[in-house]
């Protein structure tokens, strides 16, 4: 990774700077949680100043703030996601990528070029024996990978001393968290100047164990209509298809004797989806074509960020607020923006937008193109690799904090294993007694309001099928038991969208439970609050606890909106 260029031009907007500066500082912190103190310390801001930014971050959705530390949230990785939702890749040859990896039973990737590295935009991973993978949004120095070569075939006499310059200034690599050290004193390699000029000839680049003993990986150029194969500079491929596999299951050049027939084939369907989508666009009510509203992400607009100046007063840093505003003007069909465009997205006047996009140009996370702005991958430095590894079990931990915080009884997640519920993650309440339930713990399905959840998400048949395989025993002498009865709590689960359970695991316990959709509507877990029957009547549990709970399952479900736009989160 490149460090922005010391000096900011003169119409820079300060706060937007500042306010980069603390996103990259946590990006970079391991676990992306520093203290306010080493916020200070990171930045060289005054502790006023990072103050009112962790205020304002924490206003949009970006950071979250526990007392005196601040951690980068996953609304944050919208940022991202709207560069994926630009340039399209994802949307129109994922689908593609992922039938390969079906086919050959390997992983596949898309990568683009970032600078003198290449960054993922997606996976679709088939891990076996390697040790290591990789998310959508991780970068990679060019010279230890397949891609590499095929877009370093490209670069500019520029491009390639600034590569020789980040060597020589990063010996260690230390710009490349997501891959493992270069092993001094390794075999030698072939130099990246010597495999670009192969990769220009042979159309295909080789990665033999580069990053790690065992992982190979051979890659081909995906050409835009605009491109010119074997053309100069400038017109290097949108990106590289790779498969990715391990030298026990094949040597490096079986890799490109048996797959690489395979991997053209599924290029030239790339070449092909790209040239359909290039020609749609433009023509009136075509997916993507301009005017098509940006998917995904909450419509926050200028209105949004005065009415929360005039809600926080001092301690929000509006201009900061509306800079980060502008990424989210760009989408499917809207990759290239003109200053007026991304002005009227973002409800900004036009001297605000085009200060702030002269400040994330200067930052490295927009470039112009004639009167032209586009986002780029560089926009995935801002907390995207870290926060794409979250759990939905981890997402859900500090909300279920919070909740604690606020209803004063245990709140946890679970998801279906079989016929039991699994707890994923828990927040106990200090109390002297308390149910004893810790991650990992098992109930049976049918007799909690989390089980009744998570069962009434089923698609139908699947409900029925499950249900029917249940084994329905009397835990205590109020677990219903009756199939039927069953069925039709299940049905008014599904229509009220929570559950509460009574008496019915372990006497004396109450516990009630809301689903966790993801985007797509899917029950991806259950959120509950358990409690004991004598602390409260079941009318203050439905008045007091539920909204509480709901919102904090409507604080998980936006996380998860916006880790799980473009890749997959596992539950736990
Ligand atoms: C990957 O997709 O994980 C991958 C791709 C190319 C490489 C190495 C890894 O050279």
């Amino acid at each position: 990774m490149q460090e922005p260029p010391a000096e900011p031009p003169v119409e820079a907007v300060g706060p937007l700077l500042r306010g980069v500066a603390v996103l990259r500082a946590l990006s970079a912190a391991p676990e992306r949680q520093l203290t306010l103190g080493e916020l200070v310390r990171a930045t060289g801001l005054a502790r006023s100043t990072v103050d009112r930014i962790a205020a304002t971050l924490a206003r949009t959705g970006y950071l979250r703030l526990d007392g005196r530390s601040a951690a980068l949230a996953p609304p944050l990785m919208e940022l991202g996601n709207a560069y994926l939702a630009a340039i399209r890749l994802p949307e129109l040859l994922g689908p593609l990528a992922d039938r390969l990896a079906d086919t050959l039973d390997e992983s596949v990737s898309l990568a683009v070029p970032d600078r003198d590295g290449i960054r993922f935009v997606h996976q679709a991973t088939r891990r076996r024996s390697l040790s290591l993978s990789f998310r959508i949004g991780d970068l990679l120095p060019a010279e230890r990978t397949a891609p590499g070569p095929l877009f370093a075939a490209r670069w500019s006499e520029a491009e390639w001393a600034s590569w020789r310059a980040r060597r020589a200034a990063d010996p260690e690599r230390r710009g490349f968290p997501a891959v493992p050290p270069e092993r001094v004193g390794g075999p030698a390699r072939p130099a990246l100047e010597e495999r670009a000029v192969r990769a220009a000839e042979d159309g295909w680049g080789l990665d033999d164990q580069l990053i790690e003993p065992g992982l190979i990986a051979l890659a081909v150029p995906v050409h835009g209509p605009g491109d010119v194969p074997g053309g100069g500079p400038g017109s290097a491929p949108v990106c590289a298809l790779s498969v990715v596999s391990h030298t026990s299951r094949h040597s490096a050049a079986g890799l490109r004797e048996e797959l690489l027939p395979a991997l053209a084939r599924t290029r030239d369907a790339m070449e092909d989806a790209l040239r359909d989508a290039a020609a749609a666009h433009g023509r009136p009510g075509a997916p993507g074509a301009p005017g098509t509203a940006a998917a995904g992400g909450p419509a926050r607009t200028g209105a949004w960020t005065s009415a929360s100046k005039e809600e926080l007063g001092a301690g929000f840093v509006e201009s900061l607020a509306r800079g980060l505003l502008v990424p989210s003007a760009f989408g499917a069909g809207r990759a290239a923006l003109s200053l007026s465009a991304v002005a009227e997205a973002t409800g900004l006047a036009r001297a605000t937008a085009r200060r702030a996009l002269t400040t994330l140009q200067h930052l490295g996370y927009v470039e112009a193109e004639g009167r032209a702005f586009r986002l780029t991958p560089a926009l995935f430095d801002l907390g995207y690799a870290p926060l794409s590894r979250l759990t939905l079990a981890a997402m859900a931990e500090p909300h279920l904090v919070d909740l604690v915080a606020r209803v004063h009884d245990s709140a946890s997640t679970a998801v279906l294993d079989g016929a039991d519920i699994r707890y994923t993650a828990r927040a106990a309440a200090a109390r002297i007694m308390t149910v004893r339930i810790s991650v990992g713990t098992r109930f049976p399905a049918y007799a909690t309001a989390m089980g009744r959840v998570l069962l009434a998400g089923l698609p139908p048949e699947q409900r029925e099928r499950r249900l029917a395989e249940l084994t329905l025993r009397p835990l205590t002498p109020h677990t219903v038991t009756d199939r039927a009865r069953l069925a039709e709590l299940l049905d008014a689960v599904a229509a009220d969208g929570r559950a509460v359970v009574t008496d019915e695991l372990e006497q004396g316990l109450r516990s009630v439970a809301v689903p966790v959709r993801d985007r797509d509507g899917r029950v991806r877990a259950a959120m509950n609050v358990s409690m004991h029957t004598a602390g409260r009547t079941l009318d203050a549990c439905l008045a007091d606890v539920l909204p509480a709970l709901r919102a904090a399952a409507d604080a998980v479900e936006a996380d998860l909106r916006a880790a799980g736009r473009f890749a997959a989160v596992a539950p736990s």
